[in-house]
This record gives C-alpha cells, sequence and structure tokens, in this order.
C-alpha cells in the first residue's frame, strides 16, 4: 500500500512537470539565441589588442607580462613562433628566460606563463 502510494506520487510529480508546457531547462539551446534561421545574428567580436609598442601594466609582483598583441603563433617541436621576434631587441625576453646564451627549455612553452588581452574582450 505504502509503495502503490508513494508510485502514485511520483507519477504526479511526474506529469505535473511535462504538464508546465514550458521548454526543459537543460533542454538543447541554440547558439544563435533567440534570433529566427531567417535573420542575421550578430557577428562575434574580432580582438582588438593594444596599439603597436605598448605594454599593458603589470599588476602584481611577478606576474608575467600579458602579451598585447594577437599569440596566434605556433609553438611546438620544430617551431617557436615567439623567439624570432623576442630573442633580442627591444622586447627581449627576461634574462631569466635564457641558460648560456639560448632559451631556457623552461620558458619554451610561452603561453603556459603570457595570455593574451584582448582590449574589448
Ligand atoms: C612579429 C614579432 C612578434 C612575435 C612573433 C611575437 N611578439 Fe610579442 N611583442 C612584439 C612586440 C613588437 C611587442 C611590443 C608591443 C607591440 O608593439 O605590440 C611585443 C610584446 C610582447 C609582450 C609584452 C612585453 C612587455 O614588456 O609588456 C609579451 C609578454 C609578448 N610579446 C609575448 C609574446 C609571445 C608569448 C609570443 C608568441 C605567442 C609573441 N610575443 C610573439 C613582437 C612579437
Ligand atoms: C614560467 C613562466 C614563463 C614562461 C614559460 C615564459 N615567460 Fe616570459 N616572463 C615571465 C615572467 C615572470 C616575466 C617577468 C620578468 C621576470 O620575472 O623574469 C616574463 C617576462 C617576459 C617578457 C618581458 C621582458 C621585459 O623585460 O619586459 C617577454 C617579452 C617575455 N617574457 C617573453 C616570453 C616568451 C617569448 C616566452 C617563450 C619563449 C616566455 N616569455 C616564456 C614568465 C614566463
Amino acid at each position: 500500500m505504502k509503495k502503490t502510494l508513494s508510485l502514485m506520487a511520483l507519477m504526479l510529480a511526474l506529469s505535473g512537470c511535462q504538464s508546465g508546457g514550458s521548454e526543459p531547462v537543460n533542454g538543447p539551446q541554440s547558439l544563435r539565441g533567440e534570433v529566427p534561421v531567417a535573420a542575421t545574428a550578430p557577428v562575434a567580436a574580432v580582438a582588438q589588442y593594444p596599439s603597436k609598442g605598448t605594454s599593458v601594466a603589470v599588476t602584481s609582483v611577478g606576474q608575467p607580462p600579458v602579451i598585447p598583441h594577437s599569440a596566434d603563433y605556433p609553438i611546438n617541436l620544430d617551431k617557436n613562433g615567439c623567439i624570432s621576434c623576442h630573442r633580442g631587441g627591444k622586447r627581449k625576453m627576461a634574462e631569466s628566460h635564457f641558460d648560456d646564451g639560448k632559451v631556457d627549455g623552461k620558458y619554451y612553452q610561452c603561453k603556459a606563463c603570457h595570455v593574451p588581452q584582448a582590449e574589448n574582450f
């Protein structure tokens, strides 16, 4: 008897959910949001980086400076697109990054510490 009652209660609860008529909370959500297919959805913003020659202020001690430009350069076994520009010159990597004049292996994965910072996100 007790079992039957709780089963009925469960069925009532379930049917209560269904009769609500609204979309299930965790149902599929369109990436277009409420925009109908016929209309044009706004284009996702393109990252805007600080103008050339700028450094973004470091805000805590020991913080790796953020990258004030796009960071779409390959970093793999054959190639590290960051080193060519940052081996020397005005924006030379910090001395800590070098070991005997060569880039220290510990610092090879630049983006493990440095992240690009766009102005519009
Ligand atoms: C084509 C040359 C070039 C490449 C490639 C390049 N950078 Fe830069 N980087 C610069 C210049 C120039 C600046 C100075 C800011 C500016 O003019 O955009 C800079 C600034 C920086 C800064 C800020 C330094 C500071 O003093 O605040 C960091 C960090 C940095 N880059 C990291 C990287 C990383 C990591 C990569 C690879 C994903 C990379 N860069 C690839 C030229 C380059
Ligand atoms: C383990 C974390 C780490 C990795 C990996 C790393 N950096 Fe850095 N980087 C730092 C820190 C922290 C600083 C701030 C100076 C310092 O403490 O040595 C810095 C400073 C810099 C600067 C600014 C130097 C200056 O004097 O203004 C440049 C440019 C830079 N790094 C580029 C790179 C590039 C390019 C790579 C990859 C080849 C790289 N970093 C890998 C942590 C890292």
